[in-house]
């Protein structure tokens, strides 16, 4: 069998992991030739939270990033993770914007599209394919791996066999929680690498310690590719350690060879940088925590959330919170918990807590309930869903969440004409996710005063969530404060006579 290769991930995932996605393109520039010279399969430097950073704390375009990286280091495959319809951020957008998201990336030089769906519902990865596959790039379908009743190995096979159908070049096993153990990762390789023709890559975290046995297991079984890190940007809340994977892997037929002089030399320049971000680390990243194989919720979600009950006075009420997460994950299809649904999850095992079992239910999970952010793996609870038909007045949709979305990239370009904006299509794809921040980086104030706010739909798109109807009687109201990505957002809960 061939060796097994690996792909880098300390551009993207290792700093976004480790560091709160804040390496800017300077403190990776001298990396980038040693890192290409490396003969790594594929180096992971885009996507994720870091356009989002780039804009709101860098002030930094990230497609400049893209080039830069890209003239730096031009030999070696470079990777992006999309989040399907939701490009990088967290509800749809119309195809219109996430063809031309993709269609600008590849024109920067993007080569790699990982690209997942929080549901893993097939539907809402559609678009981004296609536009891949007509840009002639490579296109990695993610299945997100998580554990319930319904996530089982040959549920897990069945999506990779619809990912090869719709023309993916590959497979990616997507462990974003780090809870895959090495069993289960060497029965999925096995199952995958037997039933679909396509490269398999694993990607997980050493969150719990179990990330460098699961990747020895996979390669057992014949995976492709896993992707590992350069310590200090490795380990804990991030991938597996280059070196150290490979001392693991000593002895073994499959094992690669990485010049261990040049990835001293990485290291050596990691270290540098990780001092200079030491405002940005923290220890409860750098730990192994078994709290997650415990709780079976990710790692950033409990001190998340920690935080949050603390700051609505249920600090006593962690235990009884934690286990009401497995109740509202099952009414709600056994949802995987990811960004954006685990902090939904989150919030309403809260809700639970506080005012009743589904006494108030937050709106986006009525939003999850109702299908808008796509079919979940499992069936909605039909109590809840009875429930929430009759408290949003409306009914369940089965159709992919984006096919009721208006075109929008010409109501966003208008808009960025209207600000004295250009008008390619890479400003107005920023703009339709990141408007504010777009437009403080062209103008030119300072990143720092630029508010985070959430996008404003174009004129032409129907929002994706109704507004509430103004017939219904509202009986109380209550604020929560849900955290996404270490970011403070305010929803007001309602309750409603029915
Ligand atoms: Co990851």
């Amino acid at each position: 069998m061939k060796p097994v290769t690996f792909n880098n991930t300390v551009l993207r995932d290792g700093h976004q992991s480790l560091a709160a996605t804040r390496m800017s393109t300077a403190q990776m520039l001298h990396a980038a030739p040693i890192l290409d010279e490396m003969g790594f399969s594929g180096l992971e430097t885009w996507g994720g939270a870091t356009i989002d950073s780039c804009l709101r704390y860098l002030n930094e375009n990230p497609f400049d990033r893209l080039r830069a990286l890209k003239k730096a280091a031009p030999k070696t495959p470079q990777i992006m993770l999309l989040r399907g319809q939701n490009i990088v951020q967290y509800t749809s957008f119309p195809d219109d914007v996430v063809e031309a998201f993709v269609r600008a990336d590849a024109a920067a030089g993007q080569d790699v599209f990982r690209i997942f769906d929080a549901l893993n519902d097939t539907r809402n990865l559609k678009t981004c394919i296609d536009t891949v596959l007509d840009c002639k790039k490579h296109a990695r379908g993610e299945i997100c791996y998580t554990t319930s009743p319904v996530h089982t190995v040959e549920a897990f096979v069945k999506m990779g066999i619809e990912l090869e159908k719709m023309g993916c070049h590959s497979i990616g096993i997507k462990d974003m929680s780090g809870i895959m153990t090495p069993k289960i990762a060497y029965d999925l390789v096995k199952e995958l690498k037997r039933k679909v023709g396509l490269p398999i890559t694993l990607h997980t975290h050493d969150t719990a310690g179990l990330g460098a046995a699961a990747y020895l297991a996979a390669i057992e079984a014949g995976v492709d590719t896993v992707e590992t890190s350069i310590v200090p940007f490795a380990n804990g809340t991030g991938q597996p350690d280059t070196v150290r994977m490979l001392a693991l892997l000593e002895g073994n037929p499959r094992r690669p060879d990485y010049d261990p002089a040049k990835l001293q030399e990485l290291r050596l320049h990691f270290e540098e940088v990780y001092q200079q971000l030491s405002k940005f680390t923290s220890p409860a990243n750098e730990r192994v925590d078994s709290d997650i194989l415990v709780f079976q919720v990710p790692g950033g979600m409990l001190s998340n959330f920690r935080n949050q009950l603390a700051e609505q006075g249920m600090a006593d009420k962690f235990d009884e919170v934690v286990r009401e997460i497995p109740v509202v994950r099952e009414a709600l299809g056994w949802i995987p918990l990811v960004t954006p649904t685990s902090q939904i999850v989150g919030t309403q095992a809260m809700m639970n807590i506080k005012f009743g079992r589904w006494k108030m239910i937050c709106q986006p999970a009525q939003d999850i309930a109702l299908g808008k952010y796509g079919k979940p793996p499992g069936p909605i609870n039909p109590e809840i869903l009875a429930l929430v038909e009759k408290q949003t007045n409306s009914k369940a949709i089965t159709t992919r969440p984006a096919d009721l979305l208006q075109p929008g990239l010409e109501g966003y370009r208008q808009q960025c004409a209207d600000k004295g904006l250009p008008t390619d299509d890479e400003t107005v794809v920023l703009f339709a996710m990141f408007p504010q921040q777009i437009e403080a980086l062209v103008k030119g104030t300072p990143a720092a005063e630029a508010k985070p706010a959430p996008a404003k739909p174009a004129p032409a798109a129907a929002p994706l969530v109704p507004p509430p109807s103004a017939a219904t009687h509202v009986l109380s109201r209550h604020q929560m404060v849900l955290s996404i990505d270490g970011k403070r957002h305010e929803v007001t809960v309602e309750k409603m006579a029915n």
